[in-house]
């Protein structure tokens, strides 16, 4: 099985990368990742170079696209822009690389037959209240809240529309939150432990209420494998781990894992348009292909992930100034 991985030197992707060549030792990946500021090599270091190749190009570059599509018996597709805030401050690269971008994905893999996986987000279906006692699920109806969240719908409605109108293969995977090794430090839980780890303070934004429903990336990584090889064509999966936690718990719980005081962080300004609640129904998943999460125990995966960014500075250190910098100017 030769898989092409686009984004597959971001934060999911690598980990999806290092999880099926270890997983499947007959599959070979190559890498289709334009190495923007979300991307690192240094997340695909070690890999057997036999069974893997890094080609450092842009998902709307078509010529290029379409010859890595040929030689490809699957596609899984991560490659986006992936932040929130970001998507506030300039949407366009999300147009362009999660739209244009699957578009000529679709396209290519139309022209060839070959089957793909689209990974997208909870965040499509916008945000329930806190006391909602519902959890999304594939009925759910699109209402998606910020630049990030809409240009994923959209790329999610191309793809049943290519389904449908060109009988292409292809299976959806909307995720909840994602947390483990090899995530930018833009991102909620790796900002607060390295600024933890640098000396400085913690940062909420708003109250911390809001609520996000955390799987270990380790475990999207496993479920996007059983729908890439036993999924039904046409057919949506939401992925989730029952991971469901206050924004103001899980700094809590990295303070007291850090040995830290647990009103030791400060309250910045909240996101514009800030999603309250997200909870996935994940039965489709259980039940149609028998996924079920390993990292069951969010207390332990995040004592895991806190070593990692420990043991791992080199990593995080060289993006830590220019994230932090940009977070000033909006004051967060
Ligand atoms: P990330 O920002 O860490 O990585 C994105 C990768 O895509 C980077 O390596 C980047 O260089 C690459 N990329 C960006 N534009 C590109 C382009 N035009 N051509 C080629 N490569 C390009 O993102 P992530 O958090 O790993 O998310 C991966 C996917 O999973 C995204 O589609 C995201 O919407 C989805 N997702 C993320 C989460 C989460 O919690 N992070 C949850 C559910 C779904
Ligand atoms: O639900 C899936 C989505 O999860 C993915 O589609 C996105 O790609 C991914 O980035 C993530 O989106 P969020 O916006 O939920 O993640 P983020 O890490 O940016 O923020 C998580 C929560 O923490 C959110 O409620 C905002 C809050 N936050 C974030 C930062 C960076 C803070 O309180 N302080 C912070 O410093």
């Amino acid at each position: 099985m030769r898989i092409l991985v686009t984004g597959g030197a971001g934060f999911i992707g690598s980990n999806f990368v290092h999880h099926v060549l270890k997983e499947r030792p007959e599959a070979r990946v190559c890498v289709l990742d334009k190495l923007t500021y979300a991307g690192n090599r240094a997340s695909l270091e070690g890999l057997d170079p036999e069974r893997f190749d890094l080609v450092v190009g842009d998902i709307c570059d078509e010529p290029l696209v379409d010859r890595l599509v040929a030689a490809s018996d699957a596609v899984v597709h991560f490659a986006a822009e992936s932040h929130n805030d970001n998507s506030l401050t300039d949407p366009s690269p999300f147009i362009r690389t999660n739209i244009v971008g699957t578009a000529v994905i679709l396209e290519a893999v139309r022209r060839h037959g070959v089957r793909l996986h689209h990974v997208s987000t909870d965040e499509v279906y916008g945000d329930l209240e806190l006391d909602d006692p519902t959890r999304f699920t594939t009925d759910t109806p699109y209402r998606p809240s910020s630049p990030y969240s809409a240009s994923k719908a959209s790329s999610d409605h191309l793809v049943r529309a290519w389904v449908r109108s060109f009988g292409v293969e292809a299976t959806i995977s909307n995720c909840s939150n994602n947390y483990g090794p090899f995530q930018h430090v833009e991102k909620f839980i790796p900002r607060q432990i390295t600024n933890l780890l640098d000396g400085e303070i913690a940062k909420l934004y708003g109250t911390g209420e809001n609520v996000r429903d955390w799987i270990h990336t380790e475990d999207h990584s496993s479920a996007v494998l059983a729908i890439l090889e036993r999924g039904q064509s046409g057919r949506t999966y939401l992925i989730g781990a029952d991971g469901e936690k206050s924004n103001r718990e899980v700094l809590q719980l990295i303070l007291e894992l850090m040995g830290r005081e647990p009103d030791s962080f400060e309250h910045v300004a909240d996101r514009p348009g800030h999603d309250l609640r997200y909870a996935i129904d994940p039965s489709l998943l259980r039940e149609e292909l028998g996924w079920r999460p390993r990292y069951t125990d969010f207390r332990e995966g995040l004592a895991a992930t806190i070593r990692w960014y420990e043991e791992n500075e080199a990593w995080w250190r060289p993006m830590k100034d220019a994230t932090e910098a940009k977070y000033r100017e909006v004051g967060q």
